[in-house]
């Protein structure tokens, strides 16, 4: 269990965020920070007030500065601007680089010793400006992305079956985007491969709805974008950190030499546990998916070039 648990951003993703993270109780506090004042406490005084109804006691407090937030064990960054319909994550490039880099640096002075997990688009890249403005070792800072694109695509599989959620493993890599790589021959059904129940094609336009899942929900939205299923994600990594379970997700973590991939962000099968991205899990790939996961390295990389060149 933790002490304490930050949430920066009280927007829909950042208050959905704190309700889950408090209703866990994996941490005896969580703070809501948000730059307009009243929302983070107004929210987090509202969600605190749940906890009898609920059965919580995590305390939920909310502020507009980082005082509150010292020592955490656990900063989620959720800060930024989401998208409209018609952006792709990369259109809020420059953005949110200049909160996701302010935000760090107020981390880094508050909470040396806390675990990273950035929330905020486009993710990959957002999770490098994370760790160059904190300046802690990778296996602190990472992002979220695998477990909710792999959530996404069991939703779909368990849906077009007719089975429970429960029975579909699925491992979803690659960057958070439109390069994502689904891993069809890891992707079970009770252990039995997705292939003994789907033709190609099916399994194809599974994956393309999975692709374009985030996309899917701001085009309904039109304000904003998803909220529950990302932060029921960030939920489930924070939980296998805390409880040190040494869970198996797929997270954005940096990679050094792993799968021929180096100095970039990408969505790969981690090992997570009290130290964070305690390991990262090499699996066998196909030729045409060791491709695609290049191709969406390179995607990150040429993604974060552009950033440079913004300044
Ligand atoms: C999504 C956004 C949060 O995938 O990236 O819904």
């Amino acid at each position: 269990m933790f002490e304490k648990i930050t949430v920066v951003g009280a927007g829909h993703v950042g208050a959905t965020q704190a309700l889950r993270l408090a209703e866990m109780q994996i941490a005896r506090e969580v703070v809501l920070v948000d730059i307009i004042d009243g929302i983070p406490q107004g929210k987090a005084l509202d969600l605190y007030e749940s906890g009898p109804i609920m059965g919580f006691d995590t305390r939920v407090t909310g502020a507009t500065d980082y005082g509150k937030t010292v020592g955490s064990d656990l900063v989620i960054i959720t800060a930024g601007i989401p998208r409209k319909p018609g952006m792709s994550r990369d259109d809020l490039l420059s953005t949110n680089a200049g909160i996701v880099r302010s935000v760090a640096g107020e981390v880094k002075k508050s909470s040396p010793n806390a675990i990273v997990i950035v929330v905020s688009n486009p993710l990959d890249v957002m999770t490098y400006v994370a760790k160059e403005a904190t300046g802690f070792a990778p296996n602190r800072v990472f992002g979220m992305a695998g477990v909710l694109d792999t959530a996404r695509f069991r939703t779909f599989i368990a849906e077009r079956l007719n089975v429970s959620v429960e029975d579909i493993q699925a491992l979803v890599l690659g960057g958070h985007g439109d390069t994502m790589v689904p891993l069809v021959s890891y992707t079970t059904v009770s252990g039995i491969p997705l292939k003994q129940f789907l033709g190609q094609d099916e399994i194809d336009a599974l994956i393309d709805r999975t692709r374009k899942g985030g996309a899917e929900i701001v085009a309904y939205l039109k304000e904003g974008s998803a909220y529950y299923a990302p932060s029921a994600a960030v939920a489930q990594m924070a939980e296998a950190i805390a409880l040190d379970k040494k869970r198996i997700l797929p997270c954005a973590a940096w990679m050094e030499g792993q799968y021929g991939i180096s100095n970039t962000y990408l969505g790969v099968p981690c090992k997570l546990g009290r130290d964070g991205v305690e390991e990262i899990i090499e699996v066998e790939l196909t030729a045409d998916e060791k491709a695609a996961l290049e191709k969406s390295a390179e995607h990150v990389r040429s993604t974060v070039e552009q950033l440079k060149k913004l300044g």
